[in-house]
């Protein structure tokens, strides 16, 4: 492919978006050429998956059913935008990709590894960024940023225990894939983080 795939990683509340603006930023500043999508969505057929996923109406759906939807996205996001625009060389940003499948449905609701790339080595053909940035804060660290977490809330609780399993699976990723997967440091102010990606980025010949 002549344009590079970048995705972003990484748990809940840990600044992903607001580090995915900052580096848009950079990139209008400097005349790079980008194009930013986002995962479940980035095409219509993906973002009405991406609203049957995260309604909270349909809370008997299965995680499997939920694995497959995130691929079926996934696929369609694929072929519609991320492939056609690579080809043409530009540079593709992702906010998530199957990494995120691999931490949450692998990893903590416990479908495993092998079952998310199975389905996932079926629909996207093994297709992998040229590099991956994992912003790395614990759920703990991200929480108290917040505000910090009620101790005496069960499901908030239970919420940091899912949210526990999502990170420890990133940190499993991260360490299987270290060719591909960044581990950013994101415990300090936005403008360091910040500088950190645009560095890893220079690094890997990307911008
Ligand atoms: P979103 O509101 O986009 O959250 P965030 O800003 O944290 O990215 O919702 C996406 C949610 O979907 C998020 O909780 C992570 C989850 N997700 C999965 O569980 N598996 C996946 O494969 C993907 C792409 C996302």
């Amino acid at each position: 492919m002549k344009g590079k795939f970048v995705t972003f990683e990484g748990c809940e509340g840990v600044g992903k978006s607001k580090q995915i603006q900052l580096l848009q930023d950079y990139l209008k500043k400097e005349n790079i050429n980008y194009y930013l999508t986002r995962e479940p969505g980035g095409t219509p057929v993906s973002e009405q998956i991406r609203s049957i996923i995260l309604d909270g109406k349909n809370s008997s759906m299965t995680d499997e059913c939920e694995a497959m939807l995130y691929a079926s996205a996934r696929v369609q996001l694929l072929k519609e935008v991320v492939k056609p625009r690579l080809e043409s060389g530009q540079l593709v940003l992702c906010d998530r990709y199957v990494d995120s499948s691999l931490a949450y449905q692998g990893y903590a609701r416990g479908l495993g590894v092998e079952f998310i790339n199975m389905i996932n080595d079926y629909a996207i053909k093994n297709f992998s960024p040229d590099l991956t940035l994992f912003l790395n804060l614990s759920p703990e660290k991200a929480f108290e940023r917040k505000g910090g977490v009620d101790k005496h809330d069960r499901l908030e609780l239970s919420g940091m225990e899912f949210h526990n399993r999502v990170y420890q699976g990133y940190l499993e990723l991260a360490k299987q894939n270290p060719q591909r997967i960044v581990v950013i440091d994101a415990s300090g102010t936005k403008e360091q983080t910040h500088a950190k990606i645009i560095n890893a980025l220079k690094e890997r010949n990307i911008i």
